[in-house]
């Protein structure tokens, strides 16, 4: 029986092409509209926030967009990224299921998100952008941008949500040290923070009012700063396709395919990445994975939210898309995973999960801890809040095998790791963290400031 714990593909392996699931999605998202017209978005108006190259992968149906030389070049310094067997986890649980996770965690800075990072700062540099300005939440996806700008010799300022600035210092210095310009967000740079400043000077921030801010200061740039969306978007879901290419190849080196896939889900973009080639397999080639995105109880996107047109910050600035929804004002509670805190979700996701092709759960911070903690105590890696959702969801699911006496195989995206997380971690074990489940009532307040889409109206 084999004992074999990594596996491993060589640069020769990296993928050369990313995968856009709009080419084979059953459900095709609706168009995205302009914040104030309502009518479907034009390439000109997208081309104040982005460069004309990620716009046409926006759009695209292509199936398989090459990924440049360039790009596949600084991929090369972490990719591929290992897959792992949780062997000394299965054994704790004593489940028949096998677990496999994709390790995400040793990129850089120690997450996913430079994938798209290092490609956005390449096509803006190609395309002539003097700057990028961008939000974050937990600051893992302002310092992959820090990192990947520093390679392109491109300025970035990043906007993070003053509660995360406030808890994750290190992470402020992190991205300071790639060479990026770091504000709490609301700050009195732009109109909108000012705005929000005024209403509530102790305003612990959101992602939609930092996106709000960082677009607002690219649009009124005159064309020499362009905005960088570090999920939600498709051509950010299709970058962190190389996470499910890589892992269908190793998997087949394990001699194994997986009944269950999981992620957990801000925007969607790590979700989409692992979970989309796999996707493409059950829709073209008859596979019949199931896939399941993770969201805390405390931002039920997903789970509880409303499935319509919504603005994609708070200051009604960027484009309206359909997606589910907890409303585009949604300030969450300040839950320890900082990166899945966002009101909307990305369309793709929402129009699949809408029609059946994917699951979703909601976890209470709580039982996330936990679970973050057996997993370090047993694969030995700290994973960042928000992986531990999917951590949650994988035991779970492992434990459900085993009470149903199945061998389920079972993948989950360990999406970063949780090394500048310390300060949460120490919140769990004082027993500060609190459960949260975000009231049925303020997502039904919310939407009555919906956009009044004409079709909708
Ligand atoms: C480690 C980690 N995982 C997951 C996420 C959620 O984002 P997404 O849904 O785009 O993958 C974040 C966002 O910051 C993150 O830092």
């Amino acid at each position: 029986m084999s004992t074999q714990t990594k596996f491993l593909l060589t640069e020769a392996d990296l993928p050369k092409f990313w995968y856009n699931i709009n080419a084979d999605s059953p459900v095709a998202p609706a168009p995205v509209l302009h914040p104030q017209t309502m009518e479907p978005v034009t390439p000109d108006f997208l081309s104040v926030l982005f460069p004309m190259e990620l716009i046409l992968q926006e759009v695209s149906t292509e199936r398989y967009i090459e990924i440049p030389e360039e790009v596949r070049e600084i991929y090369k310094l972490w990719r591929p990224t290992p897959l792992l067997r949780a062997r000394a986890l299965e054994k704790a649980l004593d489940t028949p299921a096998h677990i496999y996770y994709k390790h995400e965690g040793v990129s850089p800075c120690g997450s996913h998100k430079p994938n798209t990072a290092v490609a956005q700062a390449f096509f803006n540099k190609i395309g002539g952008t003097k700057a990028l300005t961008t939000e974050t939440g937990a600051g893992q996806w302002g310092s992959a941008l820090a990192l990947a700008c520093n390679f392109f010799d491109l300025p970035v300022e990043v906007y993070m949500v003053k509660v995360s600035y406030n808890q994750k210092p290190y992470r402020r210095v992190m991205m300071e040290t790639y060479g990026a310009t770091v504000f709490a967000s609301p700050t009195d740079r732009t109109q909108f923070g000012r705005s929000v400043l005024a209403e509530d000077p102790d305003s612990p921030g959101s992602l939609g009012i930092a996106i709000s801010e960082a677009v607002e200061v690219a649009a009124t740039s005159g064309g020499a700063k362009k905005y960088s969306l570090g999920s939600v978007l498709n051509h950010v879901l299709t970058h962190q396709s190389v996470i499910g290419e890589e892992a269908l190849k190793q998997m087949d080196m394990a001699g194994e395919y997986p009944d269950v896939v999981i992620g957990c889900v801000g925007g969607g973009s790590n979700f989409g990445g692992i979970a989309y080639p796999f996707l493409r397999q059950n829709l073209l080639e008859g596979k019949r994975t199931r896939f399941v995105a993770v969201e805390p109880t405390a931002t039920p996107t997903l789970t509880k939210g409303v499935y319509t047109y919504d603005y994609g910050d708070t200051a009604r600035m960027a484009p309206i898309v359909k997606m589910y929804t907890l409303g585009h004002g949604f300030v969450p509670p300040p839950i320890h995973a900082g990166g899945l805190r966002y009101h909307g979700m990305a369309p793709s996701i929402c129009a699949l999960y809408n029609a059946g092709y994917i699951e979703a759960v909601a976890v209470p911070q709580l039982a996330t801890f936990d679970a973050a903690v057996q997993f370090a105590r047993t694969e030995g890696i700290i994973p960042a809040p928000e992986t531990a959702h999917a951590i949650r969801t994988t035991i779970d699911e492992a434990l459900d095998a085993k009470e149903k006496g199945e061998k389920r195989i079972i993948l989950f995206n360990l999406s970063g790791h949780g090394n500048f997380d310390m300060s949460s971690y120490q919140a769990y074990f004082n027993y500060e963290l609190k459960d949260y489940a975000y009231p049925a009532e303020a997502i039904k307040a919310a939407m009555a400031d919906l956009p009044k889409v004409p079709e909708l109206a």
